[in-house]
């Protein structure tokens, strides 16, 4: 298909728009209760610490991750471009008044300068359409010595021990079929898409250091993934344990300077 003539970013919420009812369904975006969202909330409550924040919650999707961020006390405002999702976790989190939901970009939120304690996305910056404006954004929205986290990976490619996954999922998928639900089911959409992105061809942390650190932000960290990664095959069926091996993910964890 030529797409020449679309929007980069409606085409990106278009796809979000259209997976927003079974987004849940696909392995690793629902954080279940127990080990899966005691292992979440361990990451962030040692990045934020255990002070209720004011957190700015940037791409919330279903509300999945938001919904950790409320498990530990913090008052959140949950923004997503795309009306469809943010309905799902809107529903999720009904009645709670903890929590805000707004319609916006994460590239340009509209929202006010030095307003939050922290900002956190997760799978958000891969598919950023302009990763400096971003970053000079959230930059802006947060307190001096505020708090940016950022979980993502490189989904352009499998890693070589995700490579051998991939082809035992394939020949699992022989003999138990194929998941409708999984990542891959809107794969040529995605691929249209993943091939106009600046981080199409790869997220990682090498590439997004230096634009990190020309935002102005100091003090990156990069915690340990393996504990939610753990925490995710321990009620895993074979299938999506081995999908854990799939793609290079990381935690960064930085912030804006003090003073
Ligand atoms: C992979 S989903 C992740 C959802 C959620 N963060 C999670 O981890 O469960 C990507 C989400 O980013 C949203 N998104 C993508 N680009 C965005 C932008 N520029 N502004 C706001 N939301 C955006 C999509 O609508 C979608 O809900």
């Amino acid at each position: 298909m030529d797409m020449r003539n679309h929007d980069l970013k409606e085409d990106i919420r278009e796809y979000w728009s259209k997976r927003s009812q079974t987004f849940d369904l696909a392995f690793g975006h629902r954080i279940p209760p127990g080990p899966e969202l005691d292992a979440w909330a361990a990451a962030m409550r040692d990045a934020l610490g255990a002070r209720p924040l004011k957190v700015l919650e940037l791409a919330c999707g279903t509300g999945e991750v938001t919904n950790v961020l409320l498990s530990l006390g913090h008052e959140v405002t949950a923004l997503d471009f795309s009306e469809a999702m943010l309905a799902v976790a809107r529903r999720k989190h009904a009645g709670n008044d903890r929590v805000r939901f707004i319609l916006a970009d994460a590239e340009r939120t509209m929202e006010p300068d030095e307003t939050y304690d922290a900002v956190v996305c997760r799978h958000l910056v891969w598919t950023l359409t302009e990763p400096e404006q971003a970053f000079a954004e959230w930059f802006r929205l947060l307190k001096p010595g505020g708090r940016l986290l950022v979980f993502d990976g490189d989904w352009s490619k499998p890693t070589p021990l995700g490579r051998l996954a991939s082809i035992a999922v394939a020949a699992l998928e022989q003999i138990i079929g194929h998941d409708p639900h999984y990542d891959g089911a809107m794969s040529e959409r995605h691929a249209t898409i993943m091939e106009r992105l600046p981080f199409g061809d790869g997220l990682t942390v090498e590439r997004l250091l230096p634009l990190i650190e020309e935002a102005g932000f100091e003090n990156i960290e990069l915690p340990s993934r393996r504990p939610i990664a753990a925490a995710q095959r321990r009620n895993a069926d074979l299938r999506n344990r081995l999908r854990t091996f799939f793609y290079r993910r990381f935690f960064l964890v930085c912030s804006r300077p003090s003073g």
